[in-house]
């Protein structure tokens, strides 16, 4: 990728980039729609990402390049821009955008982007180039902004610029990602630690659904919408300044003041959710990858019944995992409506997986899954 990302830059920019960056995606283990009610969640990042070659120029000019996509854009540089239809470049142009409103001393750029993540197939490739962006023009323009300021900067881009109401769990992941180790991150305190994860002779597998999303964002803001009216109600009782905050008791004693059974579904997601992040810590930490895997079941069945945010192609693959012998665990990650799905799969029994998790799933569904075993791997950096 880094080859053919330089040869291209020369080509198109008739110069050498003067510096390469890379990004990488993420997946989620465990903690799903919960990081936008304060809740507690366990991504880690993974070794497909985006990569970027930059330079300055002198000519005053914003030029966005991809080798994933025929669209182009070269702006003059000012003060501020605005979103242009659903182009790619809107997310590198909206950190962009967020930056200079700080800072003046932003120069031309030409860049090149290129990335092996499955576009909006929920391993984060928006929060990817966003993440990226902002890293590299943090490195070369000394903007000495921390990774978690560089997280929170790309989470604005997107709830504000992008206009999708996620919370801090995609950006912060590709920002902190370390190889081999979980991050537990607290959304409310936005403070994180690292979880080792040794999964022994199991592998964690990504597996796309293929499925063509539609109406995420919609659907994602309005999941968003109906957790605020959820906890709306539950403050008439409770002094709860985030869903995540009600234990399971209050939530017992108090669900009747929600009066509305949607809303009651949101609500039971995702305060069992939260309690399910903070028993996977300890599994993890006492080395019980059954129980890691058991609630990782549960968590997709909660994501499915109270939540409502899975689908029969993501349904279709947990239900395959439940009667795979070697598989201990799996459930949809992301924002769902499709995406993928993770798992966790003996080692040696991966390519048997595969090949019938394909001819399950072909079957059921009409078209095939993407399966991958994932690394995990490093958050944003500069490669030298
Ligand atoms: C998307 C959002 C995240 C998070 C997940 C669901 O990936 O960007 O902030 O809410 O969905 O857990």
């Amino acid at each position: 990728m880094i080859t053919k990302l330089v040869e291209e830059f020369v080509n198109r920019f008739r110069k050498q980039p003067e510096h390469l960056f890379f990004c990488p995606g993420r997946v989620n283990l465990i903690g799903e729609h919960i990081d936008y009610n304060g809740g507690k969640v366990m991504p880690c990042a993974i070794s497909m990402g985006t990569w970027l070659a930059i330079s300055k120029n002198t000519d005053k000019r914003l030029r966005f390049e991809c080798l994933n996509f025929p669209e182009k854009a070269e702006l003059h540089l000012q003060q501020s821009y605005t979103k242009s239809g659903g182009q790619w470049f809107n997310y590198p142009l909206g950190v962009i955008n967020e930056i200079m409103q700080n800072n003046s001393a932003i120069s031309g750029l030409d860049m090149l982007f290129a990335g092996n993540l499955p576009i909006g197939a929920g391993l984060s490739s928006s929060a990817s180039i966003e993440v990226l962006t902002a890293f590299a023009l943090n490195e070369m323009f000394v903007l000495n902004f921390s990774r978690k300021e560089i997280a929170l900067l790309a989470k604005k881009v997107e709830n504000g610029f992008i206009g999708v109401n996620c919370g801090i769990m995609d950006q912060y992941a590709v920002a902190f990602g370390k190889k081999d180790n979980a991050i537990l991150l607290d959304c409310d305190t936005v403070e994180h630690e690292y979880l080792p994860l040794d999964l022994g002779e199991y592998i964690m597998v990504i597996i796309n659904t293929n499925k063509p999303r539609k109406l995420v964002d919609s659907k994602y803001n309005e999941r968003f919408t109906e957790c605020g009216m959820a906890l709306k109600a539950l403050k008439k009782e409770l002094p709860a300044n985030n869903l995540c905050e009600v234990s399971f008791h209050e939530f017992s004693d108090q669900r009747h003041l929600i009066n509305d059974p949607v809303l009651e579904k949101r609500a039971l997601h995702v305060i069992s959710e939260n309690f399910r992040v903070g028993e996977a810590k300890d599994a993890l930490k006492a080395g019980e990858l059954y129980t890691l895997g058991k609630l990782m079941f549960a968590s997709h069945q909660s994501l499915k019944d109270f939540y409502e945010v899975s689908g029969k192609e993501l349904d279709c693959i947990v239900d395959f995992c439940k009667t795979f012998p070697d598989c201990i665990g799996a459930r949809m990650t992301g924002a769902g409506f499709g995406g993928c799905a993770i798992a966790l799969v003996k080692k040696k029994s991966f390519e048997n997986f595969t090949k019938k998790l394909t001819v399950y799933y072909e079957k059921q569904i009409g078209y095939k899954p993407e399966v991958f075993a994932s690394d995990v791997g490093d958050g944003v950096m500069e490669i030298i």
